[in-house]
């Protein structure tokens, strides 16, 4: 099975996530892609849906399913999305097709997360996969110094706006052992709108499509000592 299969494959199981009448937020690509294609024979059936990207919002519209603002809605039941990157413990690296502010946004708009990605995706330690920064365009130079001062080597996606009107630098060079802290630390730096760590609020089930079929991973929840 090639790769794109295996992106069919998980994005075609997390349909089973989808109940009647839920809003269903819709993340951005190609593995996403293969969800909307599936979820276009459940229109009529969902409440609507909440895109991560215009792109999104286009193809869902184009298969006939009803795309909302995400303030007309009380949030959304569940959200399937992609991943760059993604560990064991569901943190993830996203923001490769540069819409990592917008879903980070419908992430934390939503009661469960699912993610959806090819084996290839699974790694033992997020950093490989060079980590995208969205930045006001003024600050572009001032936040990769920052970068650098933090062990980075950030990298500007030239020609690259965002849906937000900013830009994105990905950030190779590092080793990300607290992914937690690294996503607050980022945030910190003035001109920074989001970056692609997902570990704050990280995925609650990942549905990993692999040669031997979907494997299902959920988030450990922990509990509060007693
Ligand atoms: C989009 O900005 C990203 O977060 C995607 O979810 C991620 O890049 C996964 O993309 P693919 O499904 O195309 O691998």
């Amino acid at each position: 099975m090639d790769q794109d299969a295996l992106k069919r494959l998980c994005a075609e199981a997390a349909l089973a996530f989808v109940e009647d009448d839920m809003m269903v937020g819709v993340g951005t690509g190609s593995t996403v892609n293969h969800f909307i294609a599936a979820l276009a024979a459940r229109r009529g059936r969902v409440a609507g849906t909440v895109s991560s990207s215009e792109a999104s919002a286009a193809r869902l519209r184009e298969a006939g399913i009803p795309v909302m603002d995400l303030n007309a809605t009380g949030g959304c039941d569940v959200y399937v999305d992609g991943a760059d990157e993604v560990t064991e413990h569901l943190a993830m690296t996203k923001g490769g097709g540069g819409a990592l502010t917008r879903e980070k946004i419908v992430a934390q708009a939503s009661r469960k997360f699912v993610c959806i990605a090819d084996a290839s995706k699974l790694v033992p330690v997020l950093g490989r996969f060079p980590l995208p920064v969205e930045v006001i365009p003024m600050a572009r130079s001032l936040v990769a110094r920052e970068i650098v001062r933090l062990g980075g080597r950030p990298v500007w996606r030239e020609g690259v706006v965002t849906d937000n009107g900013n830009a994105i630098l990905d950030v190779h060079g590092l080793v990300i052992t607290d992914p937690a802290a690294l996503e607050s630390d980022l945030n910190q730096l003035p001109g920074v709108v989001t970056n692609g760590l997902f570990a704050r609020r990280p995925a609650d089930v990942l549905l990993l499509g692999t040669p031997q079929g979907v494997r299902r991973i959920d988030r450990a929840v922990t509990r509060p000592s007693q």
